[in-house]
């Protein structure tokens, strides 16, 4: 038997959270799979099964099947566990479509969502992303169900909604795009400085990290983390993972990704962001496999384990930064 440390043993032995997005049917069916997530990681999201449309089968039914497995898979293996997410413009159900609502409904809907989601997982859910990519890629507000009924103040609500439930769990905005200095990050600083202001309940920022190797500016990064700490928010990765860019491909694809893991994990430990997610456990396990427009650009195997759950260089990258032992 190996002696060597595992990533979740590094991570732990420096105060940090090492996460993996989880799929239920996958934990149910893959003891490889299984085992990776709990001797690997100390935290864990559900992938899918804690939005909207997964819950709501119907307009007054709640399937917690998948996200109450995954749950409680984190809590009895002693991880974190995050919530994603309770505000999204996507992955809405299907009955949505057809529903013709007034504003006050949707209002009422999204007010008893979130009252029943947070309440349920009130002593197993240490944070939530409560609103999910509400700004735009321009930076604007994203014209979403949510925006359109209720305007700004949707946000505000949200967050209110979700305290009140559960004062003690952490409540994060999480959005794509936004891991660097740049329109997009400036837009949601400048939102969330408004939140601030109003009082709405908000902890922390969640920077999802969906990222190409071999373009990572981590002084950018770092300056952007430390701005949102500045105004008081905590700051987590939420959901990394790092492809290649399939018409530029580097000669060593699986180390430029490694370099990145390893240059944001580092900025992680500069800048006391102590959680890091990646989205996802293994290369069998990546979203970017379902997507074709993503699959047309992005590699398939942006994660820390091969498809067959060998751990990668990037791997050996993440836990050499959090052990100290990565030199290169
Ligand atoms: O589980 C159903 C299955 O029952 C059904 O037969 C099948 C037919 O389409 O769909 C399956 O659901 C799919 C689900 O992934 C599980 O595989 C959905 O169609 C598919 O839309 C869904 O994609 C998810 C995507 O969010 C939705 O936009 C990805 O798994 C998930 O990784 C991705 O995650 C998002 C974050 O939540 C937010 N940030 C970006 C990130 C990547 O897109």
């Amino acid at each position: 038997m190996s002696t060597e440390q595992t990533l979740r043993e590094a991570a732990t032995n420096r105060d940090f959270r090492i996460g993996a997005a989880l799929a239920a049917r996958a934990l149910r069916s893959d003891p490889s799979y299984w085992k990776a997530a709990r001797n690997e990681f100390n935290a864990v999201t559900p992938e899918n099964a804690l939005k909207m449309g997964p819950l709501r089968p119907s307009p007054h039914t709640y399937d917690f099947t998948d996200a109450d497995a995954i749950v409680d898979f984190g809590r009895e293996n002693d991880m974190y566990v995050r919530g994603h997410t309770l505000v999204w413009h996507n992955q809405k159900p299907e009955w949505f479509q057809a529903w013709d609502y007034t504003d006050d409904q949707l209002r009422k809907f999204l007010r008893d969502h979130i009252h029943t989601v947070v309440g349920r997982y009130r002593s197993s859910i240490d944070a939530w992303d409560v609103v999910n990519e509400a700004v735009a890629d321009d930076g604007t507000l994203r014209e979403t169900v949510w925006y359109d009924a209720l305007g700004e103040e949707y946000l505000d609500l949200a967050f209110q909604w979700a305290r009140e439930v559960n004062p003690e769990a952490d409540l994060y905005y999480n959005d794509y795009g936004a891991d660097a200095i740049n329109e997009k990050s400036d837009a949601i600083y400048d939102l969330l400085e408004r939140l601030l202001e109003r009082d709405v309940p908000i902890d922390g920022v969640g920077l999802q990290f969906h990222a190409l190797a071999g373009r990572s500016d981590p002084e950018s990064v770092a300056e952007n983390i430390r701005r949102f700490q500045d105004l008081g928010l905590d700051v987590q990765i939420t959901e990394m993972d790092v492809a290649n860019a399939v018409d530029d491909q580097p000669e060593d694809p699986l180390a430029e990704q490694a370099d990145y893991y390893r240059e944001i994990v580092e900025v992680c430990l500069e800048t006391d962001c102590d959680t890091l997610v990646t989205w996802g456990v293994h290369d069998g396990s990546t979203w970017l496999r379902n997507f074709k427009d993503f699959s047309k650009r992005y590699t398939d195997d942006p994660l820390l384990f091969d498809d067959g759950y060998e751990p990668k260089p990037a791997y050996d990258a993440v836990k050499g930064a959090l052990s100290g032992t990565d030199r290169s």
